[in-house]
């Protein structure tokens, strides 16, 4: 348990623009800083971040969230781990709260982490002590740089080699980390055992998992790669991005290939931009990242008639995150090669010239539906049409997508408009982006307004609002909550009076209240706008006291009143009566 004062206080020490910086490069716009949302596809910046309000927030997709929830989102961070990685970076030492000193649940995952990196580097040191496992990649024609910039290693034969490692045999670490496996009768054992190890890494480098390769040919399963893990989830990791990210930058392009030793044969042979998916089907999130790097991806699957169900299956999982500014192609290899063996037999330029005219996703669509079907009778391009139909429903691009409704109208003989007619495609025309709301007094609650400027300017708050701030509705309540956490801490930035107030008012009222927080205008004079707000309450809470207080009056005998109420009751009678 980590005390919720220190994540206050991290919030408000960390700068949410250097932590989003450090992953997407950020451009300075007005107060705030910008970027294409890395959350969803875009062409033009809607991600903004502001280093005011400490939250950032995309007007395109409406991802928005802390420095914290930014890590937990962008690198797949546990929330203790966003943590650590946070108060690392300040220079602050996380406290731990332990309620039960034997299992602190935090430690546990950040237990993994230490527990892969060393047991990485143990298979590291076992390669060098095996002449067998060198001689089994020497023969497959790794050279030893290649295989140290990839972190490859060997785990020896053995049931309980990591013992060595890890004294402590039973931690839990190690069996989260699928380092080790559990028998029937509690007995542990090694997961990895006489395999060539590839170490998986996560964006930032940090060991979260491996594949094991076996070197007895007799041995199954061929590749043995660690389970799902909280580190490690094979539909959102791609093999070998960490080491290829910035190759990817440079030429512009991946190649997204089927196995490990696919993406360091061709590392060898200087084609680094390549990475792997885990042993899985192209998920639509493994695109989206990818998408995230690059505006080319190129997919090319083994030859074999696995490879070519492939990269069908990641032609279909790509449809969804098609967008006119991206180039999907497929390298289709002969039947014999994997693209280790294609590099290895035919050089670099020879795979390069290949990737140069691989065939573009539409002519892929059009060459899979027509395959099996000769488009000659009426049945036939009615059935064209029908499998067509689903394809085209997913894709949104509204460019790709037209010229991909010409050709398919066109196969089945028809005009597009016909054929837009009969099937159900989606409108092309532009969806409006969604309408920004403006921090307004229509929109906005005269309270809400009073809170949002409270907390971009908690140095402003008054002791004396609380004073005529009376009643306990929600909006009410928030607002005295605002106040007193103003109050307490000056200093404090919106993300910490945010977080402060989660648990202590209503969840949507909260949710709402950070949506306008995201939108609220900073050009705005916001402490005139305060004022203002301030001004308004008063008024409306001075009548009602006034109202109250007459209720409260005229349920007395007219000779227990006091001087006071006299005054007032009389004031009333002489106010002329509004409208
Ligand atoms: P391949 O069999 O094509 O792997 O499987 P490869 O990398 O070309 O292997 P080599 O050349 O024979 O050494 C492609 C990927 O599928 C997963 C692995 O991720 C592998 O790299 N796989 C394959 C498994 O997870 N388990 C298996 O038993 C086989
Ligand atoms: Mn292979």
């Amino acid at each position: 348990m980590i005390p919720e004062s220190f994540i206050q206080e991290l919030l408000n020490r960390v700068d949410i623009v250097d932590v989003i910086d450090k992953n997407v490069a950020l451009k300075k716009a007005g107060a705030n800083y910008s970027a294409c949302c890395p959350f969803h596809n875009e062409k033009s910046p809607s991600f903004t971040v502001s280093p005011s309000k400490q939250f950032y927030h995309c007007f395109g997709c409406g991802a928005h969230g802390t420095a914290l929830g930014f890590l937990m989102e962008y690198q797949g961070l546990s929330f203790v781990e966003s943590i650590n990685d946070l108060a690392r970076s300040v220079g602050m030492v996380v406290p731990q709260e332990t309620r039960d000193p034997d299992k602190p649940a935090a430690k546990v995952v950040v237990g993994l982490q230490d527990a892969l990196q060393q047991a990485a580097q143990y298979y590291k040191e076992q390669l060098k002590q095996s002449d067998r496992a060198i001689a089994y990649l020497k023969g497959r024609g790794l050279s030893g740089q290649i295989a140290a910039k990839f972190q490859v290693g060997y785990a020896p034969a053995g049931w309980q080699n990591l013992q060595s490692v890890f004294p402590q045999y039973d931690n839990e670490a190690l069996k989260i980390a699928g380092l080790v496996v559990e028998n029937d009768q509690g007995k542990r054992y090694d997961r990895f055992r006489d395999r060539i190890m590839f170490p998986i890494h996560d964006q930032k480098g940090q060991v979260i998992g491996f594949g094991g390769r076996i070197i007895n040919p007799e041995d199954t399963p061929k590749y043995y790669n660690s389970p799902e893990t909280p580190l490690f989830q094979k539909g959102h990791e791609l093999y070998g991005l960490f080491l290829a990210r910035r190759a990817i930058r440079d030429v512009g392009r991946v190649l997204v290939v089927e196995g490990y030793m696919d993406v360091v044969a061709l590392a060898q042979y200087g084609i680094d931009y390549a990475v792997a998916a885990l042993g899985t089907a192209t998920t639509p999130f493994h695109i989206s990242k990818l998408m995230r790097q690059t505006d080319e991806i190129v997919f090319c699957f083994d030859g074999d008639k696995a490879g070519q169900t492939a990269a069908w299956r990641a032609a279909m999982n790509a449809l969804p995150a098609l967008t006119d500014g991206l180039k999907l192609s497929f390298l289709f290899l002969p039947k014999e090669h994997d693209p280790d063996s294609y590099v290895r037999e035919f050089g670099r330029e020879k795979f390069e010239a290949e990737i140069k005219v691989a065939m573009p996703l539409s002519q892929y669509l059009l060459m899979h539906l027509s395959a099996d079907n000769p488009l000659q009778s009426q049945e036939d391009k009615v059935r064209f049409l029908n499998d067509a139909e689903p394809i085209m429903q997913q894709i949104l691009a509204p460019r790709s997508a037209m010229y991909l409704r010409k050709k398919v109208a066109e196969l089945a003989q028809l005009s597009t408009e016909e054929m837009q007619s009969l099937l159900k495609l989606p409108n092309l025309n532009k969806t409006p982006s969604p309408a920004r709301p403006k921090l307004t007094r229509t929109t906005n609650s005269l309270h809400q307004r009073f809170c949002l400027t409270l907390m971009m300017h908690p140095e402003l708050a008054s002791s004396d609002d609380l004073a005529w701030l009376i009643g306990d509705s929600s909006n009410e309540l928030l607002l005295q909550k605002t106040i007193a956490i103003c109050l307490q801490n000056t200093q404090a930035k919106p993300v910490v009076i945010m977080r402060a107030l989660e648990g202590q008012i209503d969840i949507a009222l909260l949710r709402e209240l950070e949506q306008a927080l995201n939108v609220l205008d900073e050009t705005l004079n916001l402490a005139e706008e305060l004022a203002g707000a301030r001004q308004q309450l008063q008024q409306l809470y001075s009548q009602k006291t006034d109202s109250a207080l007459l209720i409260k009056i005229s349920e007395k005998p007219l000779s227990s009143l006091t001087e006071n109420e006299r005054n007032l009751l009389k004031s009333f009678a002489s106010k002329p009566k509004s409208k």
